[in-house]
């Protein structure tokens, strides 16, 4: 495996009870939604074999299977086995879906299949944390069949996602510019540049479309519970008791714009970018 970004290895080490709240927070919040948007722009209905690379706990590959056909399969990978755990706990309680879905671990590095296994490949809200976005995006083309399709939404910049913004801010300011790139690298992988990526592996047909992602948070203390779960976690705790309720307090007032009854209501803009393999000649 090769070396990971700040978030990235937040994110491959996180605990099976920071899983949990993954899956029961911020998949119903935020990625949930997004999943959704995602399968509705990239799933035809007819593909056999899908993989969801980087699937966390598992909100694409479940969409996913619920619009295919029955007998079709989607493989989830992911590197962290408690993501895999907490996406197998929630599948055990869901309805049935079309599709049958199995949890694999791996390294979208490196995925462990044959080349060409896959008919349509999706990837939502990982290819920012990766050190190596060319060799990721070949490797995900790799183990697309010939005339297959691969599609990966990003977030767009923080210019088109406020809250996020407003809270990036605050970390430059309490801290500094290293921490409020780390902490902003989720928003840091323009759509574009991916767009470049796919048609420098090889892609063909490449098209990107926006996704306007309304995120709902059910409290505050949930877009808090991001922030400690951030690269930002570990020099908060190192925060004097006093300082870091302070911190606490700020964050808290520069989230009120997007304040709805209890809840915390906010635009979030991302970008779906597709493209197809090549047919062999
Ligand atoms: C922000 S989460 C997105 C998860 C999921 N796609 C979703 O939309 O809910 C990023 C995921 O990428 C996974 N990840 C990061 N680096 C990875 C790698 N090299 N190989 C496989 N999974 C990786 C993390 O473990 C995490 O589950």
């Amino acid at each position: 495996m090769q070396e990971q970004t700040a978030w990235g290895r937040r994110l491959a080490s996180a605990t099976t009870e920071q899983a949990v709240v993954y899956r029961d927070v911020l998949v119903p919040a935020v990625f949930g939604p997004c999943a959704t948007q995602l399968v509705s722009t990239a799933v035809q209905g007819d593909e056999l074999r899908v993989l969801d690379a980087g699937s966390g706990t598992g909100a694409v590959a479940r969409a996913a299977a619920m619009r295919l056909r029955p007998g079709a399969h989607v493989t989830a990978v992911d590197l962290n086995g408690a993501f895999l755990g907490a996406a197998r706990g929630l599948q055990a309680r869901a309805g049935a879906s079309n599709a049958e879905v199995t949890y694999q671990q791996g390294d979208v590095l490196e995925l462990p299949f044959a080349d060409g296994t896959f008919d349509l490949l999706l990837t939502q809200h990982v290819l920012q944390y990766l050190p190596e976005l060319p060799r990721a995006v070949e490797e995900l083309a790799r183990v697309t069949n010939a005339d297959g399709r691969l599609w990966a939404v990003v977030w767009q910049g923080l210019a088109a996602n406020p809250m996020f913004r407003a809270l990036t801010e605050l970390v430059r300011r309490q801290w500094n510019e290293e921490l409020a790139e780390r902490f902003s690298a989720p928003w840091s992988l323009a759509p574009e540049r991916l767009r470049q990526v796919m048609e420098g592996a090889g892609l063909v047909d490449v098209e990107s479309v926006g996704l306007d992602v309304m995120a709902h948070f059910r409290s505050v203390e949930e877009v808090l519970w991001v922030v400690a779960f951030s690269p930002v976690g570990a020099a908060l705790r190192q925060l004097e008791p006093s300082e870091a309720a302070a911190f606490t307090a700020r964050m808290r007032q520069a989230v009120t714009p997007w304040h709805e009854g209890t809840g915390v209501r906010a635009p979030m803009a991302a970008g779906c970018v597709g493209g197809r393999r090549a047919p062999a000649l």
